[in-house]
């Protein structure tokens, strides 16, 4: 377990609080989905924010996206503060959503809607990064013809394209099979360390601890609602990872016991 700061902070998470008022006048209850946050990510590092259901971890990564705002404290991406959404900071849903209406390759070019390239540019850039995550033989087909993991990495693809300096990706693996998940971590992993040369800077939402060890640097490990940080764990594992190494299985267990005691809490909260 390793302290909260990095040497060259892209996102810094300061003092971060967030409320949801809910219910009628008079009758208003608040829920604290968040406090007392506090974390540095690295320039280039890859991050996994894991927590039990409901800690917050949604809500993190849409403040430092931009699309939702803290309720206090303070949330800087290269010494700015966070505004709102910034094609630098790019977000991946959980859901892939693509549209239906259009093309693989028209979903991918519809990244770069608000960049000032031409539709021949549009189209050589979305091809390559089509070729990228292996879908070159994919780009005429629309998504219902594309299997999830194919969706997925079609979404994958209509975020690189425009060159964000940070991914923000919300359990983007959750809803594909187990076969299918797996296949796709090793080959976000490859594409990150390959071909993006680990310099796009990657936060990663997720409730699994396997998934977690495969993928970051650090695992930031969240308490129950009101979520905060309760540990940070660095993985100093070369990859592609082994989940059999025995350094993998110790790390394994000894977040697994920390992540248990979280999803106890969140169980007597909901009971
Ligand atoms: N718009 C909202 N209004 C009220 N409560 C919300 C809203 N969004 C999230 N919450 C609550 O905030 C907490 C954290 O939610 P979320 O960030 O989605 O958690 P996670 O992604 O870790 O499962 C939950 O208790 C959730 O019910
Ligand atoms: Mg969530």
């Amino acid at each position: 377990m390793t302290g909260e700061k990095t040497e060259r902070a892209i996102f810094t998470v300061q003092d971060v609080r967030k409320s949801f008022v809910w219910g009628a006048k008079g009758g208003a209850k608040e829920t604290v989905a968040l406090q007392d946050i506090n974390l540095e990510v690295g320039a280039g590092e890859f991050v996994c924010l894991l927590g039990p259901s409901g800690c917050g971890k949604t809500t993190l990564l849409q403040m430092m996206a931009g699309l939702a705002k803290p309720s206090g404290g303070r949330i800087a991406f290269e010494d700015r503060p966070v505004q709102g959404p910034d094609p630098d900071r790019c977000y991946v849903f959980q859901r892939f959503v693509l549209f239906p209406w259009l093309t693989a390759l028209g979903n991918v070019e519809f990244g770069l809607r608000f960049q000032k390239h031409d539709a021949a540019e549009r189209r050589t850039l979305a091809l390559a990064k089509m070729r990228l995550v292996g879908l070159e033989k994919f780009v005429d087909h629309y998504p219902f013809e594309l299997s999830g993991g194919m969706q997925q990495r079609i979404a994958l693809a209509r975020a690189l394209v425009i060159a964000p300096r940070a991914l923000l990706m919300d359990e983007p693996f959750g809803s594909l099979d187990a076969q299918t998940r797996s296949q796709m971590q090793r080959e976000l992993i490859r594409l990150w360390t390959a071909e993006l040369h680990s310099e796009v800077t990657i936060v990663f939402v997720t409730h699994d601890i396997g998934e977690s060890l495969l993928l970051a640097d650090r695992v930031v490990l969240m308490t129950a609602r009101p979520g905060t940080v309760k540990a940070i764990y660095d993985v100093d594992l070369p990859r592609p990872r082994d989940p059999f190494d025995p350094k993998f299985v110790e790390l394994e267990k000894a977040i697994f016991k920390e992540l248990e005691d979280e999803i106890a809490r969140t169980r007597l909260q909901d009971a």
